[in-house]
């Protein structure tokens, strides 16, 4: 190939040259002495005109199969300007045209969304190279990328933790890993980094934040993944005021920048409304609180404060930590909260966008003695405290800052934003509702030799 790639967006600058345009053929219009080519690549389509010999060079050619065009770039006379397309000024006459690909009928139509949902898991490759999808991809890109720099400049640092670790309530089933080297123990897949975060603040760090994946074994729904990512934040020596007046700039500066078109229903400032408050007046935790809900353009954001400590879980008859049991009580309630668990407030606060909790944290327990009765108080013994919170109520004994943080939940954040019914299409490869992963047919049964490796014998 002689010709250097330009890309669709481009070619307009190139007019009487002689360029190499490469991508999909996404339609092509056949006619007796000419025919049109739509030829895709990430930036948009360009047209293609095929003439004479190249007809017969052409005639196999499907839709999606992948070509190298050479061509010279010509206007189009102005009744055939097509506006809907980045290249739609000027027009390639094909010179050569290779094949790198053929590609075989497609299994289902692209950018069309009334195709089953289960059909776009299964060969999600082909639906990504939908315009909504590549858009969407794009644009998470972006505003994780406007996150990370807004966050960067406030001096917090990303790091990593684990995936494979040790169990960590969240309030949903754990994923297990087993051990093979450890023949009958399991590692869990973290539902939130939350003890990391914590520990991480024992270890001086102050400021932390990490765009971190999430496990949790629990039904898929709309707004609902097995895995999920987060934008993990903790911070020491800090307030309630500083984390949410953190999280409101950072995310009304994202709207701001990515969506101007959007309006704020409560402006520049985020209205703090108590839990007992927004119960009594909307009997949800997550009002909607959109002026006109049938606009997609307005968004309602509001943060709940002032949650509960703990909610009576009717099944196991005994209180549980209504956030998680990591959460500070209110001053007032420390000593008191055996006694009246049901008056208790919390330090737990949540932010919630157009009736969708999007993001939920607390100003945390650094006392070991608080924790370990916070354990005690939601029916742990002190053999089940030691073994599994023994590592976090040791690193308090070492001179724990105050310290607190949240987490907002991305695949909601954006999924809003870009006006997506389901999280399912923010994210490049989802889960379907039973939690299966129908493009790698996952999961899946594994060899007897494996099994026996990991010592595991599978109930008939
Ligand atoms: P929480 O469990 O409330 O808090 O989760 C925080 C946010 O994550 C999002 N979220 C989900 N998104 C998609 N699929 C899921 N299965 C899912 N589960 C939760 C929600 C939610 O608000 N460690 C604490 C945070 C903290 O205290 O700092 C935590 O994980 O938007």
């Amino acid at each position: 190939m002689t010709n250097q790639r330009i890309l669709a967006r481009d070619v307009a600058n190139h007019v009487d040259s002689t360029v190499t345009v490469r991508g999909w053929a996404e339609s092509i219009r056949r006619h007796s002495k000419v025919a049109f080519i739509d030829l895709r690549d990430r930036t948009g389509i360009t047209q293609i005109v095929v003439t004479g010999e190249l007809l017969t060079a052409i005639q196999t050619v499907t839709d999606e199969s992948v070509l190298s065009v050479t061509g010279k770039v010509t206007k189009r006379p102005q009744n055939l300007i097509n506006a809907n397309i980045v290249s739609g000024t000027i027009e390639i006459q094909a010179e050569s045209v290779e094949v790198d690909t053929l590609a075989a009928a497609l299994p289902m139509p692209l950018n069309d969304r009334s195709v089953g949902e289960d059909v776009r898991l299964k060969y999600r490759y082909l639906d990504l190279r939908s315009r909504k999808m590549a858009e969407n991809l794009r644009l998470r890109h972006q505003m994780n990328q406007y996150i990370r720099q807004y966050l960067s400049e406030r001096e917090f640092v990303e790091v990593e933790t684990p995936t494979i670790s040790k169990s960590t309530p969240e309030g949903a089933r754990d994923y297990l890993v087993p051990s093979r080297i450890i023949p009958g123990s399991f590692y869990a897949l973290p539902q939130s980094p939350q003890q990391y975060k914590q520990l991480l603040m024992v270890g001086g760090i102050e400021r932390y934040f990490q765009i971190a994946r999430c496990f949790r074994d629990e039904d898929a729904r709309g707004d609902r993944q097995p895995e999920f990512t987060q934008l993990d934040i903790e911070m020491s020596f800090t307030t309630q005021e500083e984390i949410l007046a953190t999280v409101e700039e950072l995310f009304l500066g994202l709207v701001t920048k990515f969506f101007p078109e959007k309006t704020l229903t409560f402006g520049e400032s985020v209205p703090r409304l108590t839990h007992a408050e927004v119960m009594e007046k909307y009997g949800t935790d997550k009002p909607d609180l959109r002026k006109d809900t049938t606009n997609p353009d307005e968004l309602a954001f509001a943060f709940v404060v002032d949650f509960p400590l703990f909610d009576w879980d009717e099944k196991k008859k005994r209180f549980d930590a209504a956030h998680h049991p990591f959460t500070a009580p209110k001053k007032e309630y420390i000593e008191t909260f055996e006694k009246q668990p049901k008056e208790a407030l919390s330090e737990a606060y949540d932010l919630v966008l157009n009736g969708s909790e999007i993001a939920s944290g607390s100003i945390r327990i650094n006392q070991p003695e608080l924790q370990s009765r916070i354990f005690a108080f939601i029916g742990h013994d002190q053999r089940s405290i030691d073994e599994k919170f023994g590592h976090i109520i040791e690193a308090f004994r070492f001179g724990a800052p105050p310290h607190g943080g949240i987490a907002p939940g991305l695949d909601r954040i954006y999924s809003i934003l870009l006006k997506e019914e389901t999280i399912r299409d923010v994210i490049a490869f989802a889960k379907a509702g039973d939690g299966r992963d129908l493009m790698m047919n996952a999961p899946s049964v594994v060899d007897d030799s494996q099994l026996k490796e990991l010592g595991i014998q599978l109930r008939k």
